[in-house]
């Protein structure tokens, strides 16, 4: 038997140990992170704050195998990203981890349904593509063009894109940054609703302190610090917010 599944304690999701990045802009270093420590539970659904510059997307970007820390470690669903070579670091972004950006980042001459199949095909779930533009409500608009889409069933196509290949962890940077208000509103109660039926991790950047209510964990950075995490027991769904 399973330890993990039989003692009833189910690693976390991400851990980060004196996680560190530096950029140099010529003569300058920049401090993006700074030594952070963090744990993240399986299955929360955490809003990650703070000021522009403050780091939000260099933490995402790490936590992706997109960019590598200058120092620390940083250990997700049990494995260490230090420790992967670069064709492991290619199957662990493939499988284990779903991009949804602020620029819904679609493919223009694909139509919806090809956009989410273009991924589903890559791991072999081709077949789920139209259930999931679907569960985003959006099976009528599966021939459109993301030209012919609005922003808000462009990123709910983004949506299904990242949830059809079964991420074990979501990384979201602003996906309603570009939308209005009531538009942002509905497409992040999508991604609370799928996410949390799927158990799936969620990490979401965003600008909007209204949003906060709706995560199962509350991070703030300042100056690539975490400076503060707060865990709610009842998070809010977003369309229950008041904004
Ligand atoms: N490729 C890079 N080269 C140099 N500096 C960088 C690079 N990427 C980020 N930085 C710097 O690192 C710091 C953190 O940037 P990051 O993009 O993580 O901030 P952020 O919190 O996502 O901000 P925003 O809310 O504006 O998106 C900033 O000072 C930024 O200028
Ligand atoms: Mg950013």
């Amino acid at each position: 038997m399973n330890g993990a599944l039989t003692n009833g304690t189910v690693p976390p999701a991400i851990v980060a140990r004196g996680l560190s990045k530096e950029y140099q802009l010529g003569a300058v270093t920049v401090h993006a992170l700074r030594d952070v420590d963090l744990t993240i539970p399986a299955g929360r659904f955490v809003v990650l704050l703070g000021p522009s510059g403050s780091g939000k997307t260099t933490l995402l970007n790490l936590i992706g195998g997109l960019d590598q820390p200058s120092a620390g470690e940083l250990t997700v669903m049990g494995v260490t990203l230090g420790s992967l070579d670069d064709e492991r670091l290619t199957t662990y972004r493939r499988d284990t981890i779903g991009f949804v950006f602020q620029l819904f980042n679609l493919v223009p001459t694909l139509t919806a349904l090809e956009n989410v199949q273009l991924i589903g095909e890559l791991v072999g779930q081709g077949a789920e593509a139209g259930a999931m533009l679907d569960a985003v409500g959006l099976a009528e608009r599966r021939n459109n063009y993301p030209s012919q889409l609005s922003g808000g069933e462009q990123q709910r196509v983004a949506i299904a894109r990242a949830l059809v290949k079964r991420p074990a962890i979501l990384l979201a940077d602003e996906p309603t940054g570009a939308l209005d208000g009531e538009t942002g509103r509905a497409v992040l109660q999508l991604l609370w609703e799928r996410t949390r039926e799927a158990g799936i991790t969620v990490l979401m950047v965003t600008h909007n302190e209204a949003y906060a209510a709706a995560g199962d964990l509350v991070l703030r950075l300042s100056s690539g610090q975490v400076v503060s995490t707060e865990a709610q027991a009842a998070p809010r769904a977003p369309r229950d917010l008041e904004m």
